[in-house]
């Protein structure tokens, strides 16, 4: 496996593979991997000969007050698991590699902004946040040369945003991506979930069972959207969490009509100082 951590070596690479008709599948992750983002790789190393994972924690999508700084980094660990499942590429630079001119880490250069669907459900709890991470994908798009990219339907909203932009600003890349990878209880396995003690990690598994019940009552036909958000948040409150959001929407994140026949609900939750994020596609 080749560890590079500067631009001009990986360009170099890639370059010399796409000299020789390889195809090339590209994971931009934050480090600190677990299985869901191993699945990701394994996925990619599916649609392309050569696989670049990219380890980078992204300080332009952090607001002030967030863990940018407890992060969790363990970059000789994440290599040494991409190299059993046999990635081709690390790429984990530096941050003076990827906002050299910056003196405010990325935000006073040129960022990609998506108006409107940056600032609801997640953007409205971490504004800027979206911003941050459109801009260091974009950066790492133009940097690997991808033909696919692969990210995690965890991100939901994420996944949605980087889809569009993509499509508006004409990257020449495809997007794809992976169901959620869960733990056995169903916890949406996350690099957070560090951050939980082993009673949090039990309870936590509520999460999910609160959204597999508003995907069986959309099933059974209920239709009181809000009715059904607001049960499903004092249940959770009930039980210690604190939820930002719990919301049902379009699969493009529009509030659904009583007519929908596709949701995704989505779900913001705190446990401790915890943030967690899960949702559930339900179709009829
Ligand atoms: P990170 O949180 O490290 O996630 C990297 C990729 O792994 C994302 O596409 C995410 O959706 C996916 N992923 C994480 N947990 C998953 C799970 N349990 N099941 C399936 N996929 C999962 O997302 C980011 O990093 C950053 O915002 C990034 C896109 C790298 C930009 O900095």
């Amino acid at each position: 496996m080749n560890r590079i951590k500067t631009i001009s070596e990986l360009r170099k690479i890639i370059s010399d593979y796409k000299r020789l008709g390889k195809t090339i599948a590209f994971v931009p992750t934050m480090g600190n991997l677990h299985q869901g983002h191993l699945q990701l790789v394994s996925m990619a190393q599916k649609q392309a000969d050569i696989v670049v994972c990219s380890i980078f924690v992204n300080p332009l999508q952090f607001g002030e007050g967030e863990d940018f700084a407890q992060y969790p980094r363990t970059l000789d660990d994440d290599c040494h698991k991409l190299q059993k499942i046999a990635c081709d590429i690390v790429f984990a630079p530096a941050m003076s590699e990827l906002y050299p001119q910056s003196k405010q880490q990325g935000q006073d250069q040129t960022q990609v902004v998506l108006p409107g669907i940056s600032d609801i459900l997640e953007g409205a709890s971490r504004p800027g946040h979206f911003t941050g991470v459109a801009t260091i994908v974009a950066k790492l798009f133009n940097i690997v040369q991808a033909d696919k990219a692969i990210f995690g339907a965890k991100d939901y909203q994420q996944l949605q945003i980087i889809k569009q932009f993509v499509k508006d600003l004409c990257f020449p890349i495809e997007i794809l991506s992976h169901p959620i990878v869960r733990e056995a209880n169903g916890l949406a396995m996350s690099s957070r979930n560090a951050y939980l003690s082993k009673e949090q990690r039990a309870q936590a598994a509520l999460i999910q069972q609160s959204l597999q019940k508003i995907a069986q009552q959309l099933r059974a036909g209920a239709r009181n959207y809000q009715q059904l958000e607001n049960d499903a948040q004092q249940l959770l409150d009930a039980q210690g969490f604190v939820s930002d959001y719990i919301s049902i929407r379009c699969p493009d994140l529009s509030l659904p009509e009583e007519h929908c026949r596709d949701w995704v609900v989505l779900a913001a939750i705190k446990l401790g100082s915890t943030r967690l994020l899960d949702n559930i596609e339900v179709s009829l």
